[in-house]
């Protein structure tokens, strides 16, 4: 499923999002947003709190309809598939990395990392275990492999929850302030991660985040004010 040429892992165009329709609370979160991230880009999101960004990226991961407007990833136009389409194209294609982890805790590290491969094969392989094990130690876990989410600090949690987003190799990654709750030095650490995996595999990556630090190191920055692009 590669993209024509050089089109954009993900095109918006025109993305306006509206809540509470038809109520006397209704309102637009997202304005007609238009947007290209391109191939292998690194690409920072920041704004300020209530801005969109999150209401964005859930969109962007077909995770949410857009009230209006279009969305393409990899070439292909989200209006185009059903329920189901849309869940090859998001298994295919994303990577999530949240503020919180959402990891699950009865189970350890490893599952955790084989769950996608798991959710989208049926049952973990050698091979996609292999995989697993060589992400873990990637991102420093080597050893930690049968620790439950429990038993790890927040930035080996975060680290656990890179590598599983990472286990279905994707081309584009969508980060949302995954190191907003971590301290400087594993907030550095995981922002490395995903350079290194960008730089390595050529997997676009979107990543929100606050720290004008981190935003410097990144290719582009987008902002977000009030549910509009002020600056791409
Ligand atoms: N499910 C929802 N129902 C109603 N309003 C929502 C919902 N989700 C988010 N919002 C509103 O949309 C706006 C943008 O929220 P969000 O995308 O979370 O911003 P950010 O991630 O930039 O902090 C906020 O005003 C928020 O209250
Ligand atoms: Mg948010």
């Amino acid at each position: 499923m590669n993209p024509p040429g050089n089109a954009p892992i993900l095109r918006l165009e025109g993305i306006t999002k509206r809540y509470n329709i038809g109520t006397d609370v209704e309102t637009e979160v997202l304005h007609g947003i238009t947007l290209a991230l391109q191939q292998a880009e690194f690409v920072a999101l920041k704004g300020p709190s209530g801005s969109g960004k999150s209401t964005l990226l859930n969109i962007m991961g077909l995770l949410e309809p857009p009230t209006a407007g279009q969305l393409e990833i990899a070439g292909q136009p989200a209006q185009s598939l059903d329920d189901a389409g849309l869940t090859a194209l998001r298994g295919a294609t994303i990577g999530f990395v949240f503020q919180f982890h959402h990891l699950l805790p009865a189970f350890t590290a490893l599952e955790n990392v084989l769950l996608p491969f798991i959710i989208r094969h049926g049952t973990a392989t050698p091979e996609a275990e292999a995989l697993a094990r060589e992400l873990l130690h990637r991102v420093g876990l080597s050893g930690a492999e049968y620790k439950r989410p429990g038993e790890l600090s927040g930035g080996m949690q975060q680290r656990v929850a890179i590598a599983r987003a990472l286990s279905q190799k994707p081309r584009l990654i969508l980060a949302d302030e995954p190191t907003g709750n971590l301290d400087t030095v594993s907030a550095d650490e995981v922002f490395e991660l995903l350079r290194d995996f960008n730089r390595d595999h050529g997997s676009a990556c979107l990543i929100v985040t606050h720290d004008p630090r981190l935003a410097l190191r990144c290719d582009r920055v987008i902002e977000l004010v009030d549910g509009r692009v002020v600056s791409r």
